[in-house]
């Protein structure tokens, strides 16, 4: 069964209402020619799930059902035009927390049932390659897109629209990840990222020298070595300061995501580079990678922090492409945990 009858031919002026739910974000946006964001809400849960130290799926999947209704509202109200002139209806389907996702896909099919319209299901991931081009659409193919999150640590070439290479990834864990356990050790709270960048700011970078895993060795990464020498390094050295160990971690942890992208963009001839997902919003990062662009003579996208964390505006971009090249999702189609990013052939 396709999503919607009345498909009209998708342009500059097609309006996608696109909505996020995949973790602890809830969020709507209309987006119109995948590329003028008419309005963004974000409805973070950070609050209820801090006290159990991470994302609690059981709750996040319940806020979402309780929030949902109120943020796509306000998306509408914000965005200034009238929901006659919504033409799509995007989610994301994957990847995700199965229960968290399937309150976005069903909302989302059923608005798109009500108005008539497409559905799109979206892939998160790929969602976050187009917040780059969301800020700076003029930004000429290939790019290499750095993107680090929570989940997911790789160097992707996007050599076109949904035409995608993966170059490196993580072997272990993602350094979003890494942030939250170091966090986590050191007792800075949740999420991690933010804590110790925090606390990193008064420390020094050089105090401790932690393993650059992998640094020098073809573009996969590791992260799980680091977290375990910082574990080791303050059970030995009980006096550290956790400012000291958080900028000496946080300083191994950005060497070796821009020294890689660098490599990355030499090998595959890219015109520019883009950072995304949410340990981009890591100011180190950002000045670190900003400057090995200036030095390169590459043209670079830093996106604004509130682009690089989970947002729907990303998800109304993806979609309005995927809508143009694949047409609408069909409405039997569920959602799915362990998406992963659509590939080039030859490509893994
Ligand atoms: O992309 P995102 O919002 O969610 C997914 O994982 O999809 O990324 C969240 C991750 C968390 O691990 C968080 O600790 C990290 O991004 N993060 C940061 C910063 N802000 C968020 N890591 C380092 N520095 C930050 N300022
Ligand atoms: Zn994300």
């Amino acid at each position: 069964m396709s999503g919607g009858k009345h498909l009209r031919p998708i342009d500059a002026s097609t309006v996608v209402l696109a909505i996020e739910t995949s973790c602890d974000e809830t969020a709507a946006s209309l987006v119109m020619g995948g590329v003028d964001v008419l309005s963004s809400v974000v409805s973070s849960q950070i609050d209820l799930h801090a006290q159990y130290g991470g994302v609690v799926p059981e709750i996040a999947g319940r806020a979402h059902l309780d929030l949902l209704n109120p943020v796509v509202a306000r998306a509408i109200v914000e965005s200034g035009v009238h929901e006659t002139r919504i033409d799509a209806v995007a989610a994301t389907h994957g990847p995700g927390l199965i229960g968290a996702l399937l309150v976005g896909v069903s909302a989302a099919k059923s608005w798109a049932l009500t108005w008539d319209v497409p559905y799109i299901g979206v892939n998160h991931l790929e969602a976050h390659l187009y917040a780059g081009l969301l800020e700076k659409p003029e930004l000429e193919l290939p790019l290499v897109v750095l993107l680090v999150s929570g989940g997911h640590t790789m160097l992707i070439e996007m050599r076109d629209h949904g035409q995608y290479r993966l170059l490196g990834r993580t072997i272990d864990d993602a350094a979003g990840e890494a942030f939250d356990k170091v966090a986590r050790f050191l007792g800075l709270g949740y999420p991690g990222g933010p804590a110790v960048e925090a606390i990193a700011r008064e420390g020094d970078a050089n105090a401790v020298d932690f393993p650059r895993a992998m640094r020098n060795d073809g573009l996969d990464f590791s992260f799980s070595g680091l977290k375990t020498s910082v574990i080791n390094f303050v059970r030995k050295n009980p006096s550290v300061r956790n400012a000291d160990v958080a900028a000496s971690f946080q300083i191994a942890v950005v060497d070796v995501l821009v020294h890689k992208a660098r490599v990355a963009a030499e090998q595959v001839g890219a015109k520019g580079v883009v950072l995304g997902g949410g340990v981009a919003a890591n100011s180190l990062l950002r000045q670190r990678f900003a400057a090995m662009c200036a030095e390169d003579g590459r043209d670079c996208l830093v996106p604004s922090p509130a682009m690089c964390t989970d947002n729907a505006a990303m998800i109304g971009a993806a979609a309005w492409h995927r809508l143009r090249s694949d047409g609408p999702t069909t409405l039997d189609t569920g959602a799915f945990p362990n998406l992963r990013l659509p590939l080039m052939e030859g490509s893994w």
